[in-house]
């Protein structure tokens, strides 16, 4: 393992309006090493993805794409590293006034390097692979929640990337929806695919994961397997893991 097979970060401070989300913040997610953070809603899980791809800045510290800190630089100068890493949002983020097929295809047909038969082939491969290409020349209002996720990750997929973030990918669909978004990082993970994924879903953190990064106001307050974590003596971690009556009240 070299550092040029991991994304990082270093004594990361991040604040909005004052308030300190990340205060030096360490960071590790290697090649190979499917990941979850975890955190209550607010702690700051989706600024960290977005630190991690340089759509934020740093009050200070650094972030490492590969051997290269992307920390103050311009998105053009990282670009080769940047194509390393997919996101799926939140929300999926799919273009409303594009057909499913057009979403996937988007950034290959901006790249400019394909034929619109090679990108046509490339979407229908990767809508095949989430088990959604019946969904081709649907626009994203036709989709159900659970469908939209899928073509979010499709879309992720397109340019090939080494690492996929997942952000809140299970939130608001329904169990066989959680199933299947599971059974899809993992088959990702079995073709060397490394996943990063921010969430407060507990079940599909350690059904997909093998490390967990528990962020709790600002800081990093754990980090290792499933045993260790269900193990721990740390109070808020506890209380994550099993929420009592009295903290639901707080
Ligand atoms: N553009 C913004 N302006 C002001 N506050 C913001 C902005 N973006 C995020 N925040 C605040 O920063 C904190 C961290 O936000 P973030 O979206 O990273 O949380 P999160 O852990 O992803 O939450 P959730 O689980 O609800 O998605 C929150 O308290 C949020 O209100
Ligand atoms: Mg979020």
């Amino acid at each position: 393992m070299t550092s040029s097979d991991s994304i990082r970060m270093e004594k990361l401070c991040y604040s909005i309006g004052g308030r300190k989300i990340l205060e030096n913040f360490d960071f590790l997610l290697e090649r190979g090493v499917n990941r979850t953070i975890l955190g209550v809603s607010g702690a700051g899980k989706t600024t960290i993805l977005k630190l991690l791809l340089g759509l934020l800045n740093p009050d200070s510290g650094s972030v490492f794409l590969g051997d290269l800190c992307i920390t103050g630089l311009s998105e053009s100068s990282f670009m080769q590293q940047r194509k390393r890493i997919a996101i799926v949002f939140q929300g999926g983020a799919l273009f409303d006034s594009m057909t499913v097929g057009e979403n996937v295809g988007y950034r290959l047909f901006e790249e400019g390097r394909l034929s619109q038969a090679e990108i046509t082939q490339v979407v229908i491969e990767k809508l095949s692979f989430v088990g959604v290409e019946a969904a081709l020349n649907l626009y994203p209002a036709e989709l159900s929640g659970g469908m939209k996720k899928r073509v979010a990750i499709a879309r992720a997929l397109a340019a090939d990337p080494d690492y996929i973030f997942f952000d809140e990918p299970t939130t608001g669909l329904d169990p066989i929806g959680v199933f299947n978004i599971c059974n899809l990082m993992q088959r990702l993970q079995t073709e060397g695919k490394t996943t990063l994924m921010v969430t407060h879903d507990l079940a599909t953190a350690f059904a997909t994961s093998q490390r967990f990064t528990f962020l709790h106001k600002a800081c990093m307050l754990f980090e290792g397997n499933e045993e260790e974590m269900r193990a721990s003596s740390i109070p808020e971690v506890q209380e994550f893991l099993a929420p009592t009556d009295s903290s639901l009240f707080v």
